[in-house]
């Protein structure tokens, strides 16, 4: 399918907070800048959200949650067919979209026009059919009851997203929220504002009734904290690092014990066998690291190579990352964009040189990329020790780390070894090694000769310090379902 040319300069229709569907100044008066991570320039300024800010938006959120209201008695088919409006609209608007999430964001058109815009518009388009879907059980209770499940909203979800995805991490999190009727305040990631405030306004022109969806821009220990610690939130989704989640964890549990939701990070083992198809297995690979400059939760960032194809992997993998196109995101043919902001480039550099001061080999880059930018090189480390911080710890950056193994019962131990448990792949040709490793490796995905294949109809999650309960598919509608039973007593004897 052909790629719309990309525009380069997006019209930015929308900075303010969107409250209760109005868009509004913050209460504090303060803005704060976004900013294009190619040439480190503002692209805007934007409402600065914190406390007060979230409070209206709950406040917001809880009155179009209350009994009686249109959202409440609206029909669930209704719902459904407000979602699939919200999908066509942003399908009319893909290559805009697409263009400010380049912009905000640093990734390639192509990319987030052919992947991020299209996963997002299936993502809403599946939960709206789940949005009369999902029903309760009768269930043949002892005695003379009649006793049913009814599946009801959680209430008013706090929703807190990553800038690595913006959009996606935005559908995956209203897609099934909104589908099973809860109301949402979304704080965004402050490095990606824009294309969230964009389809609040698309929301709103679907015909979402006021105060179900509101926006919250802003920063993580201030407003983020705010609706974290609220109240009156009943349920808390939460995706990013582990570090935050211990502290929004933390929070729910100080306050009203509301429900938590969280996606977090991974140092996921991609297992590649002496059978397997070598030049895939290497392609795969880059694929599974290098993918959105490395800034993805699944991130393939220990790579197990069997010792008899290992030099001849490490040497093929270091030529397909020398060859890796870094440079323009917006310009055809370029893979790599720089990478979100100053600390996380900060981040990476640290890491590499941590690398370099373990004993792992540098194979290729290690260096920033150009002179203007968050940049950083395509890196290959080889003969990575398991325990050094590159060999345990998540980089999110184009940072590749490949070690070496013999055995499968050895790989095993190794693989699971670490403290997360997100993704994981094994690349042979042999199926009962596919399906042994696909059982013993902890991890809430395992990947067979693929890497990064994500389906909205399939759940995602993660095992361990990665997370807690799973999104996306059927499964992803628990999180966001309450089970009420009822059991009516039936005075006449059955017969
Ligand atoms: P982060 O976890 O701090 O940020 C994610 C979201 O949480 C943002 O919206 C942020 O504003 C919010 N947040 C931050 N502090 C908060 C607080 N005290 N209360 C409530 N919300 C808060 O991640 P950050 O700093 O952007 O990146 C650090 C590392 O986290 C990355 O290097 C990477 O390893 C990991 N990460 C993982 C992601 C994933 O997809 N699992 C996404 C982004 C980052
Ligand atoms: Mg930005």
């Amino acid at each position: 399918m052909s790629v719309p040319e990309p525009i380069r300069n997006p019209e930015i229709k929308y900075t303010k907070l969107f409250i209760n569907n109005e868009w509004v100044d913050s209460v504090s008066g303060k803005t704060f800048p976004t900013i294009n991570p190619c040439t480190e320039e503002k692209i805007c300024d934007l409402q600065e959200g914190d406390k007060a800010d979230v409070e209206k938006a709950v406040v917001a959120a809880r009155k179009a949650f209350e009994l009686g209201s249109e959202w409440r008695t609206m029909d669930a088919s209704k719902r459904g067919h407000l979602m699939y409006r919200l999908a066509d609209l942003i399908e009319r608007d893909r290559a805009y979209l697409a263009s400010l999430e380049t912009l905000d964001n640093g990734k390639s058109y192509v990319v987030a026009y052919n992947a991020d815009l299209p996963l997002t518009i299936a993502c809403y388009r599946y939960y709206a059919g789940w949005a009369d879907k999902n029903h309760g059980k009768v269930i043949p209770i002892d005695g003379n009851f009649h006793a049913y499940t009814r599946h009801e909203p959680v209430g008013v979800c706090g929703q807190i997203i990553p800038w690595n995805f913006p959009l996606l991490m935005q559908a995956w999190k209203l897609g099934p929220a909104l589908a099973c009727g809860n109301t949402v305040v979304m704080k965004t990631a402050e490095q990606t504002p824009l294309t969230a405030l964009y389809i609040a306004a698309l929301a709103k022109e679907a015909g979402y009734p006021p105060g179900v969806l509101n926006i919250i821009s802003g920063y993580g220990p201030t407003a983020g904290a705010a609706i974290a610690e609220h109240m009156d939130v009943d349920k808390i989704a939460f995706t990013g690092s582990t570090e935050t989640a211990h502290i929004v964890m933390a929070a729910a549990a100080r306050s009203n014990l509301k429900n938590v939701s969280l996606e977090l990070g991974g140092k996921s083992p991609v297992i590649v066998l002496e059978d397997a198809d070598l030049d895939e297995a290497v392609e795969t690979c880059h694929f599974g690291l290098f993918f959105n400059m490395g800034q993805c939760c699944t991130a393939g960032s220990r790579v197990y190579v069997q010792e008899s194809i290992y030099d001849e992997f490490v040497k093929r993998s270091v030529a397909r990352a020398k060859k890796r196109t870094v440079g323009d995101p917006f310009a055809n043919g370029i893979e790599q964009g720089p990478q979100i902001d100053p600390e996380q480039f900060a981040k990476i550099q640290r890491m590499i040189n941590e690398g370099k001061d373990c004993g792992a080999k540098l194979m290729c880059g290690g260096d920033r990329w150009g002179d203007k930018g968050y940049y950083v090189q395509p890196t290959v480390f080889a003969d990575v020790p398991d325990n050094s911080t590159i060999g345990s710890e998540e980089i999110f950056g184009p940072v590749q780390q490949i070690m070496k193994f013999r055995t499968i019962d050895e790989v095993v131990k190794r693989a699971n070894t670490s403290k997360y448990g997100l993704a994981a792949a094994v690349m042979t040709k042999d199926l009962d090694s596919a399906l042994t490793l696909a059982e013993k490796i902890r991890a809430g995905t395992v990947w067979v000769n693929a890497y990064n294949n994500f389906s909205c109809m399939a759940p995602f999650g993660g095992f361990g310090m990665s997370g807690i309960g799973r999104e996306l598919g059927e499964y992803g509608l628990e999180v966001y379902t309450e089970v009420k039973t009822v059991m009516v007593k039936i005075s006449q004897k059955n017969s």
